[in-house]
């Protein structure tokens, strides 16, 4: 198949739900808007109608980018389809870090193609049904420019598109005052059928899990928390908390290390993301 890669738009936006599912994955029609709002989706064209391979690229500046959402069709698979889409998208990232979480199947491919394994992230399930709210308050209009900076900060690149689609879309944006301003924010966004808690910025782990329980109790529903390994005092907490535990991937790298001052971010926006 030699069928080109091509930038897709928001129009295709079935295209990518439907190639998800062929690989049983959750169709996730709010993730895919924002995924199209703040990165890059790639595809490639089955011959025979709709998509036979895709991926997302979202680029933070110069100095990382994200790659997820990678998705052969199993009509397709194993004749070099993934390896092409991921070559593609490490062409047009040109930030100094690349990150992704692999599952087990795409994992090999990554690592020829110059990725290492840094970390694992666990995804989380629960229900939360108590809120106290006593560490952290609703984020503000002029919250926002602190936030950025925090965010950055700790992310090590401008999230600030990000963080703008996510005030627009969060079912919960809250921050914690420090003396000079926010020095933590977290943010709860409708996903697929569950409520993601993330990204979750602190200064410690205390600030962001009471970030997140403040978070989860006003969720009515099931929330998913995505734990790095990073953290495994966070990993004892949610088992501590029976939080149903669901696949765990590889946290991948090319490049450089990731920038920012990561051990105060305490979880991602979505692992498609960063
Ligand atoms: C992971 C995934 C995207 C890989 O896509 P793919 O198009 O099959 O990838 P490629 O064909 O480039 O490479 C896969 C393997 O086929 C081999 N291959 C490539 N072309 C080949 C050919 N013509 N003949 C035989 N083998 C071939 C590659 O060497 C590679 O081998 P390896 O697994 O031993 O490293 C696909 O399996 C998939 O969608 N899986 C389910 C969803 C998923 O887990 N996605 C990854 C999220 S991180």
């Amino acid at each position: 198949m030699d069928v080109p890669v091509r930038r897709l738009d928001v129009g295709e936006l079935g295209n990518c739900v439907e190639l998800a599912e062929s690989r049983d994955w959750t169709p996730e029609q709010r993730k895919w808007r924002m995924l199209f709002h703040v990165g890059e989706v790639y595809g490639i064209d089955d011959p025979a109608g709709g998509l036979a391979g895709m991926v997302t690229l979202t680029r933070f500046g110069t100095e990382v980018a994200g790659i997820g959402m990678m998705v052969v069709s199993p009509r397709h698979g194993r004749r070099g389809l993934g390896t092409r889409l991921m070559t593609h998208a490490l062409r047009e990232a040109k930030t100094a870090s690349v990150w992704l979480t692999a599952t087990d199947f795409g994992r090999p491919l990554y690592e020829k193609l110059g990725f290492r394994a840094v970390s694992k992230s666990t995804q989380y399930f629960a229900r939360f049904t108590e809120q106290s709210v006593t560490a952290s308050r609703p984020v503000s209009t002029e919250d926002f420019a602190a936030v950025v900076e925090l965010d950055e900060h700790v992310f090590g690149a401008p999230r600030t598109d990000l963080l703008r689609y996510l005030t627009g879309i969060a079912d919960d944006f809250r921050v914690v005052d420090g003396p000079d301003g926010p020095v933590g924010y977290g943010v709860a966004w409708l996903g697929a059928g569950t409520t993601q808690i993330g990204p979750v910025v602190a200064a410690d782990q205390d600030m962001a899990l009471t970030l997140i329980a403040e978070l989860a109790g006003g969720i009515d529903g099931y929330v998913r928390l995505d734990i790095d390994h990073w953290h495994p005092d966070m990993l004892a907490w949610a088992e501590e908390h029976r939080m149903d535990e669901g696949m765990t991937t590889t946290v991948m790298v090319a490049g450089d290390p990731l920038p920012g001052d990561r051990k105060r971010l305490f979880s991602p926006v979505a692992v498609a993301i960063g």
